[in-house]
Parts: C-alpha cells; sequence; structure tokens
C-alpha cells in the first residue's frame, strides 16, 4: 500500500494539491483513500462532496474520511477519555471541557495513522492520501524517531501536570481516580500499535513525505526548517511543490513587481531544496474549487505521470554523528572540495558556496550553537561536519 503525506504550512493548498492527487490516482485505477486529519475540514469544499468521520465513496475508486477526534475518542478510546473526563472531573473540572481536555494536541495525527494501519491490513487500498494539518505537533509526529511512546507521554505528563496544578489550587490531593485495568491496556494497545505506525513511516519504498509551500518567504523559512527535521529523523521526503506560482503573463505593475519578487523566492527554493524533485501548480485565475479545477491542478503537477510513483526512495540530505562528530550529508553532484566554502546564515542556518552552486540549509536546534569543522566529498554528497558545544 503506497502512503502519501501531504505536509506544509497553513494556507499554501496541502487540501487542495492532496485532493487533486487523489482524484487522479482514482482514475488511474487505483483504490484511493485520502483522508483529512486537519480540525478546520476543507476537504468536503475542495472535493465539492459532504465527508463525513466515517468512510464516503466520492466515486469510482476514490473514497475519503474526514478525521473527527471527537467522534474516534468516543468510539475507540472511550477507557481513556473516560478516565481524563474522570479526572478532571475528579478535579472540579465541568463534563464538557472535561471531555476537550482528554483530546491532546496532535492527537488527530496519531488516529489517522492508526486507520493506515487498519487500510493496511485491510487491504482495501492501493494508495492512501493523507493531507495533514498546518501544525508543529503534526510535524514532531511525523519526524520524531520513537513516536511510539508519544501519546503516553504526553498522557502522563498531562495526568502528571493535573495533578501539581491540584497541589498547588487545593493544597492537598483530592481523590484522584487511578486509572482501571483497561485504561492500562488501552494504552498497552496504543503503544503497539505505534511500533507499527513508525515501521510503515520509515518504509521508503512505500510511504513518502511531500511538502507544499508558496513561493513567499515565511512558507519558505517554514519548510526548510521541516525538511531539515524530516531528514534528520530518517523519513523521505520525496518532492517539493510550489503552488500559488503567478502565470508569466500577468498585468499591471503591481503583479509584475509581484513576479520579479516571485523570481527571487524561486531562487531561495532551489538553492534550499535542490537536488529535491520540484514540482510547480500556477496560481488560478478562478476560485480553485469542485472536480475541474482539482483536475486542472493534477495536471499542472504531474502533467501525464502517474503521482504514485516516488521521486526518490531517499531524502537528499541526512544527518549522521560518528565519534562525537555531527555530519550532514547533501546530495551535491559535480563539486570540487577546493572550491567549497562556508558561511553560517541568517536564521539558523548554514550557507554552502560550491563554484556556481549555492545551499542554503536550516540547522536543526543541536547544531545552532554547533562548532562548524568544515567539509569533505565523497563523490556523491557534500558532507559538513559539526562538533556540538557540551550544552547542546
Ligand atoms: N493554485 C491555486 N490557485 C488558486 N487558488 C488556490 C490554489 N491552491 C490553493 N488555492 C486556494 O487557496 C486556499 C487554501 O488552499 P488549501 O485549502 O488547499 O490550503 P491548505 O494548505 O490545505 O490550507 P490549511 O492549512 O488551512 O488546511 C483555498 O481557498 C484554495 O481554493
Ligand atoms: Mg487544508
Amino acid at each position: 500500500m503506497r502512503l502519501i503525506i501531504y505536509n506544509g504550512k497553513g494556507g499554501v493548498g496541502k487540501t487542495s494539491v492532496a485532493a487533486a492527487t487523489a482524484r487522479r490516482c482514482a482514475k488511474l485505477g487505483y483504490r484511493t483513500m485520502i483522508m483529512s486529519v486537519d480540525t478546520a475540514h476543507s476537504l468536503s469544499d475542495s472535493l465539492d462532496v459532504k465527508l463525513s468521520s466515517d468512510t464516503v465513496t466520492v466515486e469510482e475508486n476514490l473514497d475519503a474520511l474526514e478525521l473527527n477526534i471527537i467522534h474516534e475518542m468516543r468510539t475507540k478510546w472511550f477507557d481513556i477519555k473516560d478516565y481524563i473526563s474522570a479526572f478532571m472531573l475528579s478535579q472540579g473540572v465541568e463534563d464538557i471541557s472535561a471531555e476537550e481536555m482528554a483530546i491532546l494536541p496532535g492527537m488527530e495525527m496519531v488516529a489517522a495513522l492508526f486507520y493506515v494501519l487498519q487500510f493496511k491490513d485491510s487491504g482495501l487500498y492501493d494508495v492512501v492520501i493523507i493531507d495533514t494539518a498546518p501544525t508543529g505537533e503534526t510535524l514532531r509526529l511525523l519526524s520524531f524517531p520513537d513516536v511510539s511512546n508519544w501519546y503516553i507521554d504526553k498522557l502522563f505528563g498531562l495526568i502528571k501536570r493535573m495533578v501539581s496544578i491540584a497541589r498547588v489550587t487545593v493544597g492537598r490531593m483530592i481523590d484522584v481516580p487511578l486509572p482501571s485495568r483497561e485504561v492500562m491496556e488501552s494504552i498497552e494497545d496504543i503503544k503497539d500499535n505505534m511500533e507499527r505506525v513508525k515501521e510503515i513511516l520509515e518504509d521508503p519504498e512505500n510511504t513518502t513525505i511531500r511538502l507544499v509551500l508558496n513561493p513567499e518567504r515565511m512558507p519558505i523559512n517554514e519548510t526548510m526548517r521541516s525538511y531539515t527535521y524530516l531528514c534528520l529523523y530518517n523519513k523521505t521526503v520525496e518532492c517539493l511543490i510550489v503552488n500559488k506560482v503567478l502565470p508569466p503573463d500577468v498585468d499591471g505593475n503591481f503583479m509584475k513587481k509581484k513576479l520579479e519578487e516571485q523570481e527571487m523566492y524561486m531562487r531561495m527554493i532551489h538553492e534550499a531544496f535542490d537536488p529535491l524533485k520540484i514540482m510547480y501548480a500556477q496560481q488560478l485565475r478562478t476560485e480553485l474549487r469542485g472536480k475541474e479545477s482539482l483536475d486542472v491542478m493534477a495536471e499542472m503537477i504531474f502533467g501525464d505521470s502517474d503521482p504514485t510513483v516516488s521521486y526518490a526512495k531517499t531524502s537528499p540530505m541526512h544527518f549522521e554523528t560518528e565519534g562525537g562528530i555531527d555530519k550532514l550529508y547533501l546530495k551535491m553532484p559535480f563539486v570540487r572540495i577546493e572550491d567549497i566554502e562556508l558561511f553560517r546564515g541568517n536564521n539558523n542556518s548554514v550557507i554552502i558556496k560550491a563554484g556556481d552552486q549555492k545551499r542554503t540549509v536550516a540547522l536543526p536546534m543541536t547544531l545552532v550553537d554547533a562548532e562548524m569543522l568544515g567539509a569533505e566529498f565523497d563523490g556523491e554528497s557534500l558532507i559538513v561536519k559539526f562538533k556540538r558545544t557540551r550544552n547542546a
């Protein structure tokens, strides 16, 4: 089962690109599922069909699901939800907010990944496409190496915080319900499932992440950081989709100025992401909504190619640590080591110049203060070496 995950900053076009991909896959005869994880669901709007928290068949070969975390909690994780609600009630929190508080940030994504397991086991789909929410939690969950303990850590962290708040405000512990055997078993199940999720997420043959952005400064900077973290945790970032590109024939001074600005951002995108495969979709003059415009979008991005075919099985960038030295590997063909120049850039980045090529890489937080030791070339990748300061 092929799994394609679309991620990117708010409003860049993730839902539209995901829906366009799904329609194309279905047309090619793949049994396709598109799942929206965003709480502000716009997939219904985009596909122009009413969707729900249960699977809806949109058309031949295309099913869709808008994940609703309250529904998931009530139907699948009721033991845990009831426990947290009971706990909150014991602390004097009203029933309705108690249920809300049982929902942890990023849990929608956990629920979505559990659906992926279910789909894989059932063999119902050839392709599953996830339209993610633009949150830090989504990225953390996708990139974090040991997602298996994510929920548990959050859950127990939350309970610990609640207990300490109760201590401070009440001055003593009041009846705190202890988790039952069922609750503990549910937590164990979640742990086991997360192990399997991890395997699926790290399977470069079938699972890839596609980053969507616009040619604008903020989305570029943010996508650079996401890219670094996903690569740091060995996820396969397969391609970049630059959406809302202005057509070259815009009229008027204002738009011409915008076009010039965009050219500068396009250069920035290449410097940050080459040799990652980059695809483009133009800004449409009309509203992008409904089947026809989604098909226009699929045409712009994929031409007549099959969108399930992966452009790469590895990300062009990865990190390794060896003998206390952190190494950033960056695919950069045809460079001569004597031409390499390294600089520190803005926003915790490193700038690599090699002849007429230039790359800007956002550094992970742990390397922000690290000493840059220099670079070498292994015939395929440039390797930039860092030594972390003792506090990092
Ligand atoms: N290429 C395009 N041309 C014209 N309009 C577009 C294009 N791509 C997206 N849009 C419009 O931009 C808006 C945001 O798109 P979309 O909902 O796909 O983004 P998103 O990244 O999923 O947003 P969110 O982060 O809020 O989920 C929508 O109104 C959509 O119709
Ligand atoms: Mg969206």
